[in-house]
């Protein structure tokens, strides 16, 4: 589809968002048929199966009669050092791996979040509502933090929960779809969007977290002790969603389990086998449940296997679409132009309103 199609589809979409967004203005015109969908990634790297099967697939699900808007974080992403472009490149690799997963350009606002500066501009209103001790207490940051010497511990990285905050409150969210490692951050938004009502009158909406049933905290495949991480230094531990079939199978076959022959769910006791089920049910769209009968009577080794397998499977179509999007700038920067524009419009139009209630004077 050309930028014009394009831009004309969202355009059309936008007289039910705007209606939707002004519900700060009157109430009346709150389009409540229609929920708001807001969700974040950030551009720092290549996206693990965790990514994916703990976010960007129900970002995917996630688009039909609601207004969902998905969000490309490089501001988020420079909290810590990037080189510029491998940050620049890796930006666009994102938004192509996002239209590969399955989100539609037609359905969805696609945009990058530094294209729409009220991002920030609310960021800074809402650290003025916001306490160091409720951020001294997010754990990312004192994961994060731990390994820096506190002369080093950049601020942003200390504020980045507040951005996260902006983020979700410039488009008056009601859902926001994310792995299980976000929820201390979808609290404080939470706390922050009441603390900012009880002072200034009903503003904005309060969000919800929306976390997987099955896939919400994908553990490393080598110590299921913590979550998959693509920042993980131990290349095994995680699996790629662009990553070579071959690969993927020989990371699952590597993947540590215990000493015990049975397999069965129990993330306590057997937290390797039961991380393996769960990918296999997430990758299979069947239930933990289902997935555990499947290997009744089987050995790790098939089981590692058939989950690999599975897998592949899933990411196959999604490779193939990445490789196409991937040669076609032209088309990718074209959605992320028009989710620009919208996404602009609506952020500046609600930041608008939170100016006027801080007493900010307008001409
Ligand atoms: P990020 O970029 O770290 O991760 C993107 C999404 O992937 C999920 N995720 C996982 N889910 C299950 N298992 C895992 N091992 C796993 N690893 C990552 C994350 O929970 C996330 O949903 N702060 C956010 C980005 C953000 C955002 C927002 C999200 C910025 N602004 C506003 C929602 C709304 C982050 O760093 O995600």
């Amino acid at each position: 589809m050309g930028e014009n199609a394009l831009l004309s589809n969202i355009k059309a979409a936008m007289p039910e968002r705007r209606a939707h967004f002004r519900r700060f203005g009157t109430l009346m015109e709150f389009d409540k048929s229609r929920k708001t969908v807001f969700s974040g990634i950030q551009p720092s790297g290549e996206f693990s199966i965790g990514n994916y099967f703990g976010a960007l697939k129900h970002w995917a699900a996630m688009q039909e009669g609601v207004n969902p808007i998905y969000c490309i974080v490089d501001m988020h992403a420079i909290t810590v050092p990037q080189d510029p472009e491998t940050l620049r490149r890796r930006t666009l690799e994102c938004a192509a791996v996002l239209l590969a997963i399955g989100i539609d350009p037609d359905k969805s606002l696609l945009f990058i979040q530094s294209h729409a500066s009220a991002h920030a501009e609310l960021a800074w209103i809402l650290n003025c509502f916001s306490y160091m001790g409720e951020l001294s207490r997010m754990t990312q940051f004192k994961d994060k933090s731990q390994k820096l010497n506190a002369e080093s511990i950049r601020v942003g990285l200390f504020d980045y929960p507040v951005l996260m905050a902006a983020d979700i409150l410039a488009y008056q969210t009601d859902i926001v779809p994310v792995g299980e490692d976000q929820r201390q951050h979808i609290e404080l938004t939470r706390d922050i969007a009441v603390r900012f009502n009880q002072a200034f009158g009903d503003t904005f909406t309060v969000p919800e977290g929306r976390y997987a049933e099955i896939g919400t905290k994908v553990l490393s495949l080598s110590d299921p002790s913590k979550k998959m991480s693509k920042s993980d230094e131990n290349r095994n531990s995680y699996v790629l969603i662009l990553e070579e079939p071959e690969s993927i199978l020989n990371k699952f076959k590597r993947a540590v389990t215990d000493s015990e022959p049975e397999i069965r769910y129990d993330p306590k006791a057997k937290p390797g086998i039961s991380n393996l089920l769960e990918i296999y049910a997430a990758a299979s769209g069947i239930s933990v449940q289902d997935s555990v009968s499947q290997f009744d009577g089987l050995g790790y080794g098939e089981l590692k296997k058939r989950v690999g397998e599975a897998v592949i499977e899933e990411l196959r179509p999604i490779q193939e679409k990445y490789a196409e999007f991937s040669k076609d700038k032209a088309y990718v920067d074209s959605v992320l132009k028009a989710g620009a524009d919208a996404a602009r419009e609506i952020a500046a139009s609600n930041l608008k309103i939170v100016q006027e209630k801080v007493g900010f004077y307008s001409l």
